[in-house]
């Protein structure tokens, strides 16, 4: 296929970048900055919760002019929306040229010759493709963090999630090909790489588990940095932490999603463990990693949840005091066991509303706080680009995943500094560079 301008636009979750950036390789593109330059333009879509799916329909709504002007430019919908959707979206939109669910992205070259040579409209959202890993994302030269996928699907079936249905069981991804992705990004000029899958430590392959690939791709020359998300607490074994203490490529941090501090709705999600299980393994895994950041999500307004309930989130929040925390709002997804709870059992939207802020109000003063307590300390910056912040200064993360932005020349990027931190803002870090 001849060298086609790609537009690609993204919502969602990091495996969503990574698959945007599979899709760009698949059809061989050249990226373009803007849908008017563009031969084709992918939505790549996310169905987390209603928001974000009602995201996907706006988003392709207002192709509908470009389309009517440009009528060969292609449009298609890739991602979760499109895998729940299916043909519907063909029939609901009509300047819509393709659906590709995202374990079917391998097939997008076929796709678009059928589209081009047939005038079909294809829809592609079989689970069963062989070739599920083959295409690797495209990677933007200059840009020192990639993602590399692990494992794609999920099979813990929460209540209240889609992602199982629109992504499938787990299949985890042989050892040998994660790390040949990474050498190769490596190779490009890659410096640190983070791990991604629904649940990225369930990981396992032929008796290996999470921790031994942390080891393995610790012996990569070259890389700096590793990182890895989304962690699922109940799968914190103690091999993982082992690894965690011992390889020092790996970042301080953590994303490990508690959803909820109540014992009683965490049972009603189906997450596995108690509060006091979770709050056990946010010990071992400080005590083993001193100074490690933990970041978290939570939902509040399950179906059910009472202010006592939520009181125990809040008390949770209290106690580890996170580093960050996304927080949402229940929403009701198709298809989930959640979603057909009776209706007595909602939260009504303002209590749900008021449980967010109060939840997110007492975050805020945590990570500012969190923050400011780094002043004065010195960190290590992988220097990623340019800042926003003025000239001459460049922006980076450190490893508990804090921005830094601070002076230096752009000559730095790439390269793994230390700055000391002289200002803790709500969202970042500045400092100056040390020798
Ligand atoms: N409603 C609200 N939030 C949800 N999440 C997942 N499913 C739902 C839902 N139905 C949140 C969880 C998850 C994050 C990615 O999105 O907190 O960790």
């Amino acid at each position: 296929m001849q060298s086609k301008l790609v537009y690609i636009e993204t919502y969602g979750c990091q495996m969503n970048e990574y698959d945007s950036d599979r899709i760009r390789n698949a059809v061989g593109g050249m990226p373009v900055d803007t849908p008017e330059e563009a031969d084709i333009v992918i939505v790549n879509t996310c169905a987390i919760r209603d928001k974000a799916d009602q995201k996907a329909f706006s988003g392709l709504g207002k192709y509908k002019h470009l389309k009517a002007r440009k009528p060969d430019m292609i449009l298609g919908v890739a991602g979760c929306v499109a895998q729940l959707y299916g043909d519907r979206l063909l029939q609901k939109i009509p300047h819509l040229d393709f659906v590709l669910g995202p374990r079917a992205i391998p097939r997008l070259p076929d796709l678009i010759s059928r589209i081009e040579q047939a005038k079909e409209r294809p829809v592609e959202t079989s689970y069963d493709v062989e070739e599920l890993f083959e295409v690797e994302p495209y990677h933007r030269e200059g840009k020192v963090t990639a993602f590399v996928s692990v494992q794609q699907g999920c099979n813990k079936k929460c209540s209240y999630c889609i992602v199982p249905y629109v992504r499938g069981d787990e299949v985890n991804r042989p050892l040998p090909e994660i790390l040949r992705e990474a050498e190769n990004l490596v190779g490009k000029g890659v410096r640190e790489i983070t791990f991604v899958g629904q649940t990225v430590n369930s990981w396992t392959e032929n008796g290996r588990k999470f921790g031994d690939l942390l080891r393995a791709a610790a012996d990569i020359d070259g890389l700096e940095r590793i990182r890895f998300t989304t962690s699922y607490p109940r799968d914190i074994t103690k091999r993982m932490i082992d690894a965690m203490k011992d390889v020092d490529k790996v970042c301080r941090h953590i994303h490990l999603p508690v959803q909820s501090g109540s014992n009683r709705v965490l049972a009603l999600m189906k997450r596995t463990y108690t509060r006091e299980w979770f709050s056990d393994t946010v010990k071992r895994l400080k005590d083993a990693v001193p100074d490690l950041a933990i970041s978290t999500d939570i939902i509040v307004g399950y179906p059910g949840e009472t202010d006592r309930d939520f009181e125990d989130t809040m008390d949770l929040m209290r106690e580890v005091e996170f580093e960050s925390s996304f927080s949402f709002k229940f929403s009701p997804r198709p298809g989930t066991p959640a979603a057909g709870l009776p209706k007595e059992e909602t939260v009504p939207d303002e209590t749900a509303g008021a449980r967010l802020m109060e939840l997110q109000a007492f975050q805020k003063e945590v990570t500012l706080r969190k923050n400011v307590e780094r002043v004065g300390k010195t960190e290590e910056v992988l220097v990623e680009g340019p800042s926003k912040h003025g000239p001459e200064s460049v922006s980076g993360r450190t490893s508990h995943n804090r921005i830094a932005n601070f002076k230096g020349p752009a000559s730095l990027v790439g390269s793994v500094v230390r700055v000391r931190v002289s200002e803790g803002l709500s969202n970042s870090i500045r400092g100056e560079l040390s020798v």
